[in-house]
């Protein structure tokens, strides 16, 4: 078993960390403080070909595998796991659903200029009645015979606002139940969509986060992904490799966090000597540094599944419930070791803490994540 990375994945890597130490720092603060969207840095990203990094490079992507997609998610996530959930979902949720299951014309209209970064893209799956309960779709699109009428509410949309495109899932035979779901291809100038106010969260607060709402929405039958009924399989396969993105991002989160946290324990001096020479902190970079080395094994066991060709949604799953718990335990105890100083943004920690709750929220809860291991531990 070969536990190093290839120079090209390195090379990857220190291009995200490059970027991420130098550029994302510099107003990584202000940004959070003011909820103000990256335009800038997504558009870097974008030239570094970060946003459709697992893309063949036939449709414009970087060709990249996903053992690669961990190690750029991790580095750009010390620093802003906002941009980091924005190169996500564009990557593993939008892209991949496209590339994977799209007609060659949905690709080259639309994966095209996500794996360019021309656009970003979001992915449209919760509602205020479906947030766990996926199946419950009450979005509707309405089948008029070379069209879909869309009617309904998503919510909790990251990129809602600044998407070009939007894979939205919704209902079209209710009483197939999920059997009746379809995932359909959205412009987001569509005649009809109304984006509601950015949502004001506690953390993550510079990537957007907004409902959108479709009143008679008309979509094109050409932009149904799959066959009749297969949005919902369509949504659960592509959170799959979702997960590992943001499994990547809550590791991101703990190892800035412990980075920061080992050097002001080298700095800060207490009763005599510095804080690392104090037996309570050393053991507990001590047990921050193993539960990040298990949550990064973790997210690159799931990748190199995923990149072998072989099944990895339970990999993803054990990944991304990992990875955020551990984040939610590490960032609170970078503060703890910060003292006074974690409670106050210029530290960075305060920060991390609030991010790294998220990450035990979306794309499927910490509970969530647990019903689809024990489920696979059943069968
Ligand atoms: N791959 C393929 N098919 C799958 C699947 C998978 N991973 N998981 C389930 N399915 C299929 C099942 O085989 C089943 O198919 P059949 O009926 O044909 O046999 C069907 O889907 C229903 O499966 P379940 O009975 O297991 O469904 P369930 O209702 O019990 O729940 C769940 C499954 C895992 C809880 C699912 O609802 C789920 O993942 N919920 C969380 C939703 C989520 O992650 N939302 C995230 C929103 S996106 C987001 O956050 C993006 C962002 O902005 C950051």
């Amino acid at each position: 078993m070969n536990f190093e990375f290839t120079e090209e994945q390195i090379m990857i890597q220190q291009a995200a960390r490059d970027y991420a130490q130098r550029e994302l720092i510099k107003d990584v603060i202000e940004r959070d403080e003011k909820a103000i969207f990256p335009t800038h840095h997504v558009k870097a990203l974008a030239e570094l070909g970060f946003l459709g990094m697992l893309v063949d490079v036939e449709y414009d992507g970087g060709g990249m595998d996903t053992v690669s997609y961990v190690l750029a998610m991790e580095e750009i996530s010390k620093i802003d796991s906002s941009l980091g959930v924005i190169m996500s979902v564009n990557n593993s949720l939008v892209c991949y659903g496209l590339e994977e299951y799209g007609t060659e014309e949905q690709k080259q209209k639309y994966l095209k200029p996500l794996a360019r970064g021309d656009k970003i893209g979001a992915f449209l799956l919760s509602e205020p009645e479906a947030g766990s309960d996926a199946t419950k779709q009450h979005t509707i699109a309405e089948d008029k015979g070379d069209y879909y009428l869309v009617n309904g509410t998503k919510n909790w949309i990251t990129n809602g606002n600044s998407a070009g495109t939007y894979l939205v899932i919704a209902q079209t035979h209710p009483e197939k139940k999920h059997h009746g779901i379809n995932a359909l291809i959205v412009d987001r100038n569509s005649e009809g969509i109304t984006v509601g106010p950015h949502e004001k969260k506690m953390g993550m607060r510079s990537s957007d986060t907004h409902s959108v709402m479709f009143t008679d929405v008309k979509v094109p039958k050409e932009n149904r992904i799959g066959e009749d009924g297969f949005g919902f399989k369509f949504a659960m396969k592509t959170l799959d490799g979702g997960r590992i993105g943001i499994a990547s991002q809550a590791l991101g989160i703990a190892s800035g966090a412990f980075e920061r946290a080992l050097q002001y324990s080298k700095e800060r001096k207490a009763f005599g000597t510095e804080l690392f020479n104090h037996q309570s902190v050393a053991f507990k970079l001590s047990d921050m540094a193993v539960k990040i080395e298990n949550a990064r094994n973790l997210c690159i066991k799931a990748a190199w599944l995923k990149d072998q060709g072989k099944p990895y949604g339970v990999a993803s799953a054990m990944a991304k419930q990992y990875a955020a718990d551990i984040a939610m335990e590490v960032t609170t105890e970078a503060v703890q070791i910060h003292g006074g100083y974690g409670y106050v943004a210029e530290y960075h920690v305060e920060r991390l803490m609030r991010e790294a709750k998220l990450t035990q929220i979306y794309e499927g809860t910490s509970e969530i994540q647990k019903v689809v291991i024990s489920r696979s531990l059943l069968r």
